[in-house]
């Protein structure tokens, strides 16, 4: 496969678009293949052998579209199907989950020998934070931090019904989540779904200043560098890539929608 064939992004919907719109900015020669899957969003409350089945058919897609890697730009599907993926097929798959050790690492200061225990809380899908694989990473984490998980289904269904813009209703199920933690307390807060990257501002709204926000998406393109240029298959360097943005739900509403959010 060449290197200038496409990279495959998928999501269970809109949310993996803010990766596809972190490719673009850091690997602006690559082509994206970008499918969203809002027919059959969300995905955080499904059980794993579903998103399992529901990710093979996406991934399949992308083979028979001569993709050259997959990246899985959602933290549940991550979990659900990376491993099988990796099994059944020979192209790269890149996966996402939470970034808990960037919030955790952030208490080693280079000037004090001891570590600055950590309080985090990972928003993400139930499902992500039910799975075997945030588990294991919890453990690794949580003897030396406070680490609290908090599922945010309803972040996915505002975006994906076209509500991220309704300040209200936003702040209203932020408040729902959060006001249950002394914020002033929280050391950063990690974006474990890449839905809920689009929001960001309004997380900055609700937390005070010392609080760092979290997310994944430039570790993972970071990431996505490193696996193609060590098979030699980044895009030459000066050409021109795109993002293509495909949907599961064929609707005009989606399809502007996922445009709005690319180009936010
Ligand atoms: N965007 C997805 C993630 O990163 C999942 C959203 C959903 O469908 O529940 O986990």
């Amino acid at each position: 496969m060449s290197s200038t064939a496409p990279i495959g992004v998928f999501d269970s919907g809109l949310g993996g678009i803010s990766v596809a719109r972190q490719i673009a900015r850091d690997l602006p020669a690559e082509h994206v293949l970008y499918f969203g899957d809002s027919a059959n969003a969300p995905y955080g409350i499904k059980t794993p052998e579903q998103v399992k089945s529901l990710s093979f058919a996406i991934v399949e897609r992308f083979v028979d579209q001569g993709a050259k890697a997959v990246v899985i730009a959602c933290n549940t599907a991550t979990s659900a199907a990376v491993n099988d993926l990796r099994e059944h097929y020979d192209i790269p798959i890149i996966g996402m989950e939470p970034a808990l050790k960037v919030a955790c690492d952030r208490g080693d200061v280079p000037s004090d020998p001891h570590h600055i225990p950590q309080r985090v809380i990972v928003a993400a899908t139930p499902l992500t934070l039910r799975e075997r694989k945030f588990a294991k990473l919890m453990e690794r984490f949580d003897s030396d931090n406070e680490i609290y998980k908090e599922p945010c289904p309803d972040l996915v269904e505002i975006v994906e019904s076209g509500q991220l813009g309704n300040h209200q209703l936003v702040m209203d199920t932020l408040h729902r989540y959060f006001d249950q933690y002394d914020l002033n307390r929280i050391d950063s807060v990690v974006l474990g779904c890449t839905h809920f990257v689009f929001y960001r501002d309004y997380f900055r709204e609700l937390l005070p200043e010392r609080a760092a926000i979290i997310d994944g998406n430039e570790g993972t393109v970071r990431h996505l560098r490193v696996v193609l240029e060590s098979l030699g298959k980044l895009a030459p360097e000066g050409a021109t890539g795109s993002v293509e943005l495909s949907n599961s739900d064929p609707s005009e509403r989606i399809a502007t929608l996922s445009h709005e959010l690319l180009n936010r």
